[in-house]
């Protein structure tokens, strides 16, 4: 495909803001997620059809899987998705408050207009216009694709605060339409994209890009602190315009994230290789798109298979999904820019039933990359470096 349309689609990355920061740095944002209990079969679908259609012109070289992907999430809404589809928080926009995704996968910041009087925006808080001093209208249409549906509406431009950060003039999506059943199933009421400006489809600059040019932070950069007490919450903290230097252990590793069809739009670093147990698996010229969204690794059929080839008593079971002993001991690790990161023994398998943290989706050499590796470093994103920085995380 020659249109690069990142699908902007639910966004798996949602951080809670707690209106004290509970963090020593007063930029600091209190994050939670809400994780699955079990993994489910269709828990493993689902994941693997919403990544299929939110990086498809990555992912989906064949048009009949993307379309059968479609079509399997339609029809999958009941689950309640928004237990596993990552952190939420608030943020207010023109003094109003909302719940979102920070979606690192996503470039786009959108709110349900009071226009919107359709179910989906009903049960949620919408934007009043006319609530806000600050408010400018644009009015440029505009329609953002997603997997099992779509929104559309006009653009407008208000002051954004999040986690104490103000920014003026912040272009975001007024949402008119909500187009698909999933809307009205999330707990958040919009989406507020952490990637690359040149990902918008709303030709906005990004709400962290704004941050930074406005100098409302001191840094281009924000750093990512996932930690998994159980199954049932995540927690952590995202840090805008710093880093928290108590979450890790040592120095950050910083590597240049791959530019995609010529530009920078999502953050994929080159992987090096995994090892197991210190044998390295011989990938090669491998790639991973990193996104908090997910709660696992995607990887080819063919990675995935090589991957547990290494795992000692893992096997795929009838409905595809690969399991490993609950007891393992396999010493996992992934190489990126020549450096090493262990993962814990608990992330090498997901929720109760130890199924794997690696699983097949997705094709090719680029893999997806979620919380089972996340939440062993410390990750700090540059938006004007263009890197990733990596260091494990201090327990
Ligand atoms: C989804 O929920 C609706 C209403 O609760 C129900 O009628 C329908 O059968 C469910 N669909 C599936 C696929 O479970
Ligand atoms: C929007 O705010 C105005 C001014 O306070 C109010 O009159 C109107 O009812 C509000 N609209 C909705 C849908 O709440
Ligand atoms: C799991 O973690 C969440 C959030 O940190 C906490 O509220 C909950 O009590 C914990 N549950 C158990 C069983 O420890
Ligand atoms: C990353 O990019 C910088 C600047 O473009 C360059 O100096 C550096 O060598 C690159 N590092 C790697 C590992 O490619
Ligand atoms: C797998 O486990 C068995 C039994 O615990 C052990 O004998 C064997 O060495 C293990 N293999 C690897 C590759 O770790
Ligand atoms: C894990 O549990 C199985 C079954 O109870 C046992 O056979 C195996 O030796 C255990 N492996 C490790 C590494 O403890």
């Amino acid at each position: 495909m020659n249109i690069y349309t990142l699908i902007i689609f639910l966004y798996f990355t949602i951080f809670i803001i707690d209106s004290a920061p509970i963090n020593s740095k007063s930029n600091s944002i209190s994050i939670k997620k809400i994780s699955p209990k079990h993994s489910l079969k269709e828990v493993h679908q689902f994941y693997k059809d919403y990544f299929m259609l939110k990086y498809q012109n990555i992912y989906a070289t064949d048009q009949d899987k993307l379309a059968s992907a479609k079509k399997r999430l339609s029809e999958s809404v009941n689950l309640t998705i928004s237990n596993f589809l990552g952190y939420y928080g608030e943020f207010t926009i023109g003094n109003q408050a909302f719940k979102t995704i920070f979606d690192l996968g996503s470039s786009d910041l959108w709110v349900p207009s009071q226009k919107c009087t359709q179910h989906s925006c009903r049960i949620h808080k919408r934007f009043n216009e006319s609530l806000s001093k600050t408010f400018n209208p644009i009015g440029t249409p505009f329609s953002i694709e997603y997997g099992a549906g779509a929104v559309t509406g006009i653009t407008g431009k208000d002051n954004v605060l999040v986690g104490g950060i103000e920014t003026v003039g912040q272009i975001f999506g007024l949402v008119k339409e909500e187009i698909g059943k999933l809307f009205a199933l999330q707990e958040f009421d919009g989406i507020f994209g952490m990637g690359f400006d040149a990902n918008s489809k709303i030709k906005a600059t990004t709400p962290f890009s704004n941050m930074v040019e406005q100098k409302a932070v001191t840094n281009p950069y924000f750093g990512i602190y996932l930690q998994r007490s159980n199954d049932t919450g995540h927690t952590g903290t995202l840090t805008l315009g710093d880093i928290d230097t108590t979450k890790f252990i040592g120095n950050l590793n910083y590597n240049n994230v791959s530019t995609y069809e010529g530009e920078y739009k999502s953050w994929i670093l080159d992987v090096d290789d995994i090892s197991i147990n210190g044998i390295k698996l011989n990938f090669k010229n491998r790639q991973a798109l990193f996104d908090t969204g997910n709660n696992l690794v995607f990887m080819s059929y063919e990675d995935a298979a090589t991957y547990h080839k290494f795992i000692n008593g893992s096997s795929l079971n009838n409905d595809g999904i690969y399991t490993v002993p609950c007891n393992t001991t396999d010493q996992v690790a992934y190489i990126i820019g020549g450096v090493s990161y262990n993962i814990d023994q608990s992330d090498l398998t997901t929720g109760s039933d130890c199924s794997s943290s690696v699983q097949p989706g997705g094709g090719g050499d680029m893999w997806l990359i979620g919380d089972a590796f996340l939440g062993n470093v410390y990750s700090v994103y540059n938006i004007k470096d263009f890197t990733i920085g990596f260091a494990p995380v201090s327990k």
